[in-house]
């Protein structure tokens, strides 16, 4: 079967994909299709925690394939269980509702802050301040979240009550929170579509004062800073930050689909029966998958993704075509001299996939990556660069 023919004929046609057919993966390396090698930056934007075939992930969800793969939300699982007590254990939070997606996560958080609004002060105090520049995900209510104007030209109306602050300019924020009725504010730590953008320190100071002030939730999208990624297990703990609301997807599965929405012990009742639900929510394959990568989610990982990720930043920053190296961790943006797609191609080509976000090379490798073939795709980007 020719496969790239067969999806121009028969998939929708909403991603730009490289010209690559991968078969197979090992480690954090994967196959084309004629069997050539790439040593993958990307971990599946983010999603591969622990690369491909990660022997403890395998097991976890192929044993739990042979007990129970789905019941429903009317019964109790000992995975969702046992996830649900890592991740409040790890995280100080209270309760955990769990989905399939960063986007699910998001509108679980959106759709608990409004309803924590409307019960402590009547209508009018629905309004979500979110950042510019920032992306919540694909769904019509997670669109109008996003701050970035090329996400929604095509597809008016969206759902109201979402205000865009700057985040150059901590002035702006205090005036939206100040003249409009929040529910919440809601950001990313670094704004990883929007070109793996650390907020700066003012930034989060001043939104930590205000959600102080206003007695309002802030929301902390960690979809894909989350587990370990930035070498903290949220990214918001390299900050004073206490979130009321924390959501993450991408790599606590490890590669099978699950969201979560952690709640505070203020807004553990957020939500109440009937009021939300996901069929697949608490999947008890994806969760073993997950509560297999959490688990090992120790303070020695952590540091060796810091400094995986610092000797990432400082061999990049000391070539001649690097502009500079944004992010945290295993999250790093590379703002190059020259053409962003030549130069991902070029890198492609030579035996390493790497992604964009924005006008930067973006890298998120697998949080165990080895020291060889870290020293192997740097050379390689040393050279494509
Ligand atoms: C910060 C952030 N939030 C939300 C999403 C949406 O996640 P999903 O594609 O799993 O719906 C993404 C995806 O890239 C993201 O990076």
């Amino acid at each position: 079967m020719d496969i790239k023919q067969a999806y121009q004929k028969n998939i929708m046609d909403t991603y730009s994909r490289f010209p690559l057919v991968i078969v197979k993966g090992e480690g954090s390396v994967v196959f084309d299709e004629s069997g050539k090698k790439y040593i993958d930056l990307t971990s599946g934007i983010g999603v591969n925690a622990f690369g491909y075939q990660d022997k403890e992930w395998l097991k976890a969800i192929t044993q739990q394939a042979g007990i129970i793969q789905h019941t429903s939300n009317l019964f109790y699982t000992l995975p969702e269980a046992r996830l649900a007590e890592l991740l409040v254990r790890k995280t100080n939070m209270s309760k955990v509702f769990f989905s399939n997606s960063g986007a699910e996560a998001n509108e679980c958080a959106i759709k608990a802050a409004r309803r924590s609004s409307l019960l402590k002060n009547g209508k009018g105090y629905h309004n979500i301040i979110t950042l510019k520049n920032s992306f919540h995900g694909r769904t019509v209510t997670t669109l109008s979240a996003t701050g970035q104007e090329q996400y929604h030209k095509d597809f008016f109306p969206f759902t109201e009550g979402f205000l865009y602050a700057d985040t150059d300019n901590s002035e702006n924020i205090k005036e939206l929170v100040k003249n409009n009725g929040c529910a919440a504010i809601m950001i990313e730590i670094i704004q990883g579509e929007g070109g793996v953008c650390v907020l700066s320190d003012e930034l989060i100071q001043t939104i930590k004062e205000l959600t102080s002030k206003y007695d309002i939730p802030l929301i902390v999208d960690e979809v894909q800073t989350g587990n370990g990624r930035t070498g903290k297990f949220f990214s918001y703990m390299h900050f004073d930050l206490k979130p009321d609301i924390v959501t993450t997807a991408k790599g606590l599965g490890g590669g099978l689909p699950i969201g979560a929405t952690l709640f505070s012990e203020r807004f553990q009742n957020a939500l109440s029966p009937g009021t939300h639900g996901s069929t697949f929510g608490g999947n008890p394959i994806s969760c073993a998958g997950a509560a297999s990568i959490i688990e090992r989610l120790d303070d020695k990982l952590l540091l060796e993704i810091t400094e995986k990720g610092r000797f990432i930043a400082k061999t990049l920053s000391a070539l001649k075509s690097v502009k500079s190296v944004s992010g945290k961790g295993l999250m790093l943006g590379v703002e190059i001299e020259g053409d962003i797609k030549q130069a991902i191609t070029g890198c492609i080509q030579n035996g390493v996939l790497v992604l964009s976000a924005k006008n930067k090379i973006r890298l998120l490798p697998p949080l165990n990556i080895g020291m060889d073939e870290l020293n192997e795709a740097m050379n390689i980007l040393k050279s494509s660069l």
